[in-house]
């Protein structure tokens, strides 16, 4: 087999192999965690503004499940793949224990095509499965593959330039660790002792590469611009007016030029032509 395609499928393995291992308690810790929940209810707000309930939605990288059981008990039709069977198999038990009507397949974003001839009015991606993907573009291109003319993307995408990240470890002369967001190569991200491979887009960079799958961009917002990101959820417990405060900043100028290319993730929406 060839070398490059022997490199994605091992980077493809590390990254479910490290899923699977924190499967069982990963919705737990992210619903202990205000960040990701404020994450989180900002794609809800957004799916809930573009895409009408009845509609049909496609979740890319579900994980255990909590957007699909959120849509699903609000009307929408949905469809949660992901690449971790152990991600999935907490999925199928969520949305089994909420009596929910769902679907939720072991597809990885980059076999889609095995959805074919399926087409979703939406689809969203939270939280970053996107960074996880190891070409962008034929993901641009199996997506919109999937999508009915005029269909939309929402994706929260983990970002390049985290403010709070630069300074953090500037501060603490980790030169090397500020800077990890910054190579254009997939990093190797260590999760409980296992390899997440990460790759951190601009919203530039992010939306090049769905151009020629035929995307134009709606809107876009920082997460996490003023608000510290996620890994500093003790801090975000010290300070909770202090992060309330930034949480409104952050909702005020999220969407402006030059902020919106930062923060922890961004949040940017996508129509298929
Ligand atoms: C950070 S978690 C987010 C999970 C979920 N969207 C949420 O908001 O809780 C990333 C998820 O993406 C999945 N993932 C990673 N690479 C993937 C790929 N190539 N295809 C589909 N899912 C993938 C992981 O298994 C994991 O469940």
């Amino acid at each position: 087999m060839e070398e490059r395609a022997v490199a994605v499928m091992n980077v493809l393995a590390d990254t479910r192999h490290a899923f699977d291992g924190v499967a069982r308690d990963y919705d737990r810790s992210n619903a202990q965690n205000r960040t990701i929940c404020a994450m989180r209810e900002r794609l809800w707000q957004t799916v809930d503004r573009f895409v009408t309930p009845g509609s049909s939605l496609l979740d890319l990288g579900c994980g255990p499940g909590c957007d699909v059981e959120r849509f699903a008990a609000r009307g929408y039709r949905v469809t949660g793949v992901d690449w971790s069977p152990a991600m999935v198999q907490e999925a199928r038990h969520r949305v089994r224990q909420a009596g929910t009507n769902a679907d939720v397949r072991h597809v990885g974003i980059h076999e889609l095509d095995r959805l074919a001839p399926t087409v979703f009015d939406a689809a969203y991606s939270d939280l970053g499965p996107l960074n996880c993907v190891t070409d962008l573009s034929r993901a641009a291109t199996l997506i919109g593959d999937r999508l009915r003319p005029g269909g939309l993307l929402i994706a929260s995408v983990i970002g390049r330039v985290c403010p709070w990240e630069i300074a953090l470890y500037s501060a603490r002369r980790q030169w090397a660790r500020a800077r990890v967001r910054y190579s254009p190569a997939m990093t190797a991200v260590p999760l409980e002792g296992r390899t997440v491979w990460t790759r951190y887009y601009t919203p530039e960079s992010f939306e090049r590469a769905f151009l020629d799958a035929g995307f134009h961009r709606v809107s876009l917002r920082a997460l996490g611009l003023f608000v510290p990101p996620p890994y500093m959820d003790a801090f975000a417990g010290r300070h909770p007016a202090l992060v309330d405060t930034l949480q409104r900043l952050d909702d005020r100028v999220g969407d402006w030029p030059g902020m919106r290319s930062c923060g922890d993730h961004f949040l940017i929406v996508m129509r298929k032509s």
